[in-house]
C-alpha cells in the first residue's frame, strides 16, 4: 500500500519582503486575487490525494489562521491541525516544529508562499511509492535571483533530460542555471535529523537548502520538473504575478 504522507504548510516567518503590508498581517492571509494565500498550497496537497495537513505558523497568527480555513473540511481535508515556530529561524527550523505531528512519517512539505498552476499528483504518487530521502521539484524560470538554484554536473542544455545535479546554491549572485529548486519538497521521516545537523548560516536560520544539499551530497535526492506556472508570491511583484495567472485561470 502507498505510504500516507503528511502534508505541511510552513506559513511563519515574517515576511519581510511585503513590508508595511505585513506588518499586522500574516504574509500567507494576504489575497492571492479572490482567495488567502495558504488556500493555495493546501488545495495544491488536497488535489495531490494529501488530506491531513499540518500549518506551521507564528503562536499570534494561528487564531487568524483558524478564522480563515475553520477545520478545513470546505477544502476537502480530513485532518488539519496548526504546529507554532517559536522564532523565524528558517524553513528547516520551521519544519522542525511539525516533527511530533509527522509522528514517523514522511512528509510533502509546500512553502505557503508558494502558488502552482500546475498538479504535483504525479511526484506525490512517486514519492508515495518509495517515501525515502528526498524528491525536489525544479522549474526553469527566465530570472532565478533570489531563489535556491541547481548546479549540475555539466551545463544544463534547454530540452535535453536533466543532467546530474551537484548542488543547490541558494540566491546565488551568478547563478550556476536556470533551474530554481520550487517550494515543494517530498521527505522521508529522517529530514528531522537531517534539520537538526544543520547549522545556521550566516543569516542566523536553517536553510532548507542545506537539508536538501545533505540529502544529494548521500546519493539521497531525487528531482522532478514542474510543468505549468510557478509563482514564489513572496514580493509584491510575485504577488502580482500570482493574482494575474489565478485570474486568468478562473477566466
Ligand atoms: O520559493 C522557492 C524558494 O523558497 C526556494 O527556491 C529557496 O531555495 C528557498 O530558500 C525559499 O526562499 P525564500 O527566500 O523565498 O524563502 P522565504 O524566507 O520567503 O520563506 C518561504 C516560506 O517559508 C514562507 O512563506 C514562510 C515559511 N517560513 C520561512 C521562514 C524564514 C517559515 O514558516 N518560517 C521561517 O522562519
Amino acid at each position: 500500500m502507498a505510504a500516507k504522507l503528511l502534508g505541511v504548510v510552513l506559513a511563519g516567518g515574517q515576511g519581510s519582503r511585503l513590508s508595511p503590508v505585513t506588518r499586522v498581517v500574516n504574509k500567507h492571509l494576504l489575497p492571492v486575487y479572490d482567495r488567502p494565500m495558504v488556500v493555495f498550497p493546501i488545495t495544491t496537497l488536497v488535489e495531490a490525494g494529501i488530506d491531513e495537513v499540518v500549518i506551521v505558523t507564528n503562536a499570534g497568527d494561528i487564531d487568524a489562521f483558524q478564522q480563515v480555513l475553520g477545520d478545513g473540511t470546505a477544502l476537502g481535508l480530513k485532518r488539519l491541525t496548526f504546529a507554532k515556530q517559536q522564532r523565524a529561524g528558517g524553513i528547516a527550523d520551521a519544519l522542525l516544529s511539525a516533527e511530533q505531528h509527522a509522528n514517523n512519517r514522511p512528509v510533502a512539505v509546500v512553502l505557503g508562499d508558494n502558488i502552482l498552476g500546475a498538479s504535483i499528483a504525479s511526484p506525490t504518487r512517486q514519492f508515495q511509492a518509495d517515501p525515502k530521502g528526498a524528491l525536489l521539484l525544479l522549474k526553469e524560470v527566465e530570472d532565478v535571483r533570489g531563489l535556491g538554484v541547481v548546479r549540475f554536473d555539466m551545463p544544463s542544455v534547454a530540452g535535453a533530460a536533466l543532467p546530474t545535479v551537484q548542488e543547490i546554491v541558494e540566491k546565488p549572485a551568478v547563478p550556476p542555471s536556470n533551474h530554481a529548486v520550487i517550494g515543494v519538497y517530498f521527505y522521508g521521516p529522517d529530514v528531522f535529523d537531517v534539520c537538526r545537523k544543520t547549522t545556521p548560516s550566516a543569516r542566523g536560520e536553517l536553510e532548507i537548502t542545506a537539508v536538501n544539499n545533505a540529502y544529494i551530497a548521500r546519493g539521497a535526492a531525487r528531482f522532478g520538473v514542474v510543468d505549468g506556472w510557478w509563482v514564489d508570491a513572496g514580493t509584491f511583484e510575485g504577488l502580482h504575478r500570482a493574482a494575474v495567472h489565478v485570474a486568468k485561470d478562473r477566466a
